[in-house]
Formats: structure tokens, sequence, C-alpha cells
């Protein structure tokens, strides 16, 4: 296995810049994915590691080489698509036969690499059937066997269980962590998902428009989004953003439409005194707007919407001015009527703060 650095790599198709300037280091053995809404230049990021696009500029090195003039072939990659691209008229053996017979490997390691990829993917079985003859999950789990064969330096997975049913996406994630985990393998694994991000990978680079927005674990870009666009797309329910003005009315305030706090902690109000721009966003996930206590501070009033129980958490949607925000509660047995109006606290260390110009968190 190996390391992979992105060092300011870019690419234009004509005049579309798809890849900004994006650095990435990723080490040896980590499970890295590339997030962001469709467009952002996930995929082409990934086929320039795999050497399947040409770079614009920058350089790309896996293991102590770097690559950027190396064929796919002589990079030591293996891929995995969406479309599990395997051979319509071969068994699942000689799926997974066929990589090795193409690079010269002999018939005694073969048949030892694919005993060994197929009884750790649960496939032994299968190995007589055609494509035809599988499921959808059982063929991406020949697609990867099909990878793992290759023993290669770095994999590369683009989407690789998009086309599964939602059931079988999530036990196939934790495979999929399982077996990485198992291999010691390096993976970049390119999905639009958050949540298959966050459950799957050591660090996540989110992506948008081409430019990399944060590279950070999980807990990290879950709990410290280093701009608004991260707060925005990881985390579901997304996080509640909230337009807010500093004003000085003996003491310094935070005030959006329909509601005015005073933040009282030190790290809050260090902030906002320092603060170069009064316009701010306030950023603020459910699980930091709890129904009010009496007598407690940051507490605004706000209107029930809606309100959807899922077990363990209830989700209440309330109308805070004219825009909807999302708390949540663990009473099981709460209830609330439309119209209804509740008093909702925000828990002051779960408040982000973000220059609302730049975009830039200011709590981190
Ligand atoms: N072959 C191509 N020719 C022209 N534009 C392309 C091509 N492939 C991708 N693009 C554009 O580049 C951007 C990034 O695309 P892509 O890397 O496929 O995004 P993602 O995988 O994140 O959905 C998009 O704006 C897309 O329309
Ligand atoms: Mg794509």
């Amino acid at each position: 296995m190996a390391e992979v650095v992105l060092e300011d790599i870019v690419k234009f198709y004509g005049d579309v810049l798809a890849v900004n300037h994006v650095s990435l280091s990723i080490q040896d053995g980590d499970f890295v994915t590339l997030v962001g809404p469709s467009g952002c230049g996930k995929t082409t990021t990934l086929n320039m590691i795999a050497g399947l696009i040409e770079i614009d500029g920058g350089s790309i090195k896996i293991g102590s080489r770097i690559v950027n003039d190396l064929d796919p072939k002589d990079r030591d990659i293996a891929m995995v698509f969406q479309n599990y691209a395997l051979y319509p008229h071969k068994t699942v053996y000689g799926n997974l036969e066929f990589p090795l017979r193409m690079r010269g490997v002999q018939k005694p390691e073969r048949e030892r690499r694919i005993k060994q990829a197929a009884e750790s993917l649960g496939i032994v079985p299968l190995l007589n059937r055609r494509p035809r003859q599988l499921s959808g999950g059982q063929q991406q789990r020949v697609a990867l066997g099909r990878a793992i064969v290759r023993d290669p330096a770095v994999f590369l997975m683009d989407e690789p269980l998009s086309n599964l049913d939602a059931k079988l996406r999530v036990h196939m994630r934790a495979e999929l962590k399982h077996l990485q985990a198992e291999l010691e393998a390096t993976v970049i694994y390119v999905t639009h998902d958050q949540l298959e991000a966050m459950t799957m990978s050591d660090k996540v680079a989110i992506m948008n428009h081409g430019v990399l927005q944060q590279y950070a674990s999980p807990t990290d870009v879950y709990h410290k989004p280093a701009n608004v666009f991260v707060a925005s797309f990881m985390g579901s329910p997304p996080m509640n953003l909230l337009p807010v003005q500093i004003v000085q009315d003996g003491g310094l305030h935070l005030v959006g439409e329909g509601f005015r706090i005073q933040p009282s902690s030190a790290r809050l109000q260090a902030i906002l005194k320092a603060a170069p721009n009064p316009k701010l966003v306030l950023g603020v996930r459910h699980t930091g707007i709890q129904l009010a206590q009496p007598a407690q501070n940051n507490v605004v009033t706000a209107e029930v919407y809606t309100f959807e129980p899922t077990g363990d958490v209830t989700f209440v949607h309330v109308m805070l001015g004219k825009q909807m925000i999302i708390s949540s509660t663990t009473d099981s047995s709460f209830q609330a009527r439309m119209g209804e109006m509740v008093k909702l606290h925000l828990n002051e260390d779960q408040i982000h703060l973000f220059d609302a110009d730049s975009t830039h968190c200011l709590t981190n």
C-alpha cells in the first residue's frame, strides 16, 4: 500500500475549471472520501489520480513516484466503479482471474489470490456463475474482488454503492470499511452521500465547485466545519444557519430575524468583540436547540411547523421569523400542535459563527 499526495492539481474542460488547485495528502492505509454535490469535481479528481484524465497543472505522487506521466496501468492502482463493468461472458472466477492473467501472474498464484479474495468477500459459492445470474450486491462484490486480487498500492472507488438499494448500501458500507481495515488498504472513495463519507472515512475531503473546502476527520468536519458550505452539506438534518448582526446595546448581542440573544460565554464574547464584520451567520445543529427550561438565557420563541418522531429522536421543525429551523428532543412523549408557540434554548457551546462575507468559521 502507499500514500498519495496531490499537489495543486488543476483541470480545465475548455473554459470550465473543474478542479481548482486541489492539494491533498492521503496517508498509507487511510480511507479517504471525496464528497460534494454533483459536478463539484470528484470524479475528475479521481480520474486524474488514476491517469484516465491528464492534469493541466500540479503533481500527483503515489508512493514515492510522481505519476503525472505514467499510464494508468503503470500506476499500481485498481478502480471500482458504480456500474460494475464485469465481463458478461466470463464466470465470476474468470472475471477475477482476468486482470491477473493480463499481468502474467502464474496459475498457482492466481488461484491463491482468487480464493483469498472470494473468501473475504463471501462469494466462493458464486465463482462458477455469470454476472447476469447475480444480484446487484453480488456483482458489486465481484467488482471489488477484481480490484482486491490485483493487490494494488491504492484503491480508487467512484460511487461504488450508488446502484444498490438503500438497505444493501448500508450493509455494504460496513463490509467495505471492515475489508479496508483488514487489508490495511489505502482507499480513495468518491461519493455525493455525506452519510457514506461520515461513516466510512478516516478523513473526508469536501469539495464544492472544484475547490477543496475542508480536509479533516468526520468528527472535525461535523463539529468544526471550516465554512458555511461544509456546515450545510455535512450532517443530516443539516446545520441550522441564521443570518445575524452583532449589535452593541449594553453588551454585545446577536440579532437575527425574530430573535435576539446575548451570548454570555467568554468564548463567544471574545469572537464578537474581535469580529471585523458585524454581519455573521449563526450555525447550530438540532442538538443545540432544546425546548427551553424556564429562566435560561439565549431563548428564542418560534412557531411549531411540524414534528417528526423517528423513535429515539423527535425532530421539531419550527418557524423562527420566516426561516424554518430544526430542533430535536429525545423525549419520546413529545407532542406539539401545529402553530403552537414554543420557547427554544440555544446551547452556546454548540453555536458556530461564520463571517457572512467570507463564510469562514470564526469559532473553531
Ligand atoms: N468530459 C467532460 N467535458 C466537459 N466538462 C466536463 C467533463 N467531465 C466533467 N465535466 C464538468 O466538470 C465538472 C466536474 O465534473 P465531475 O468531476 O464529473 O463532478 P462530480 O464527479 O463531482 O459529479 C462539472 O461541471 C462537469 O460538468
Ligand atoms: Mg462523479
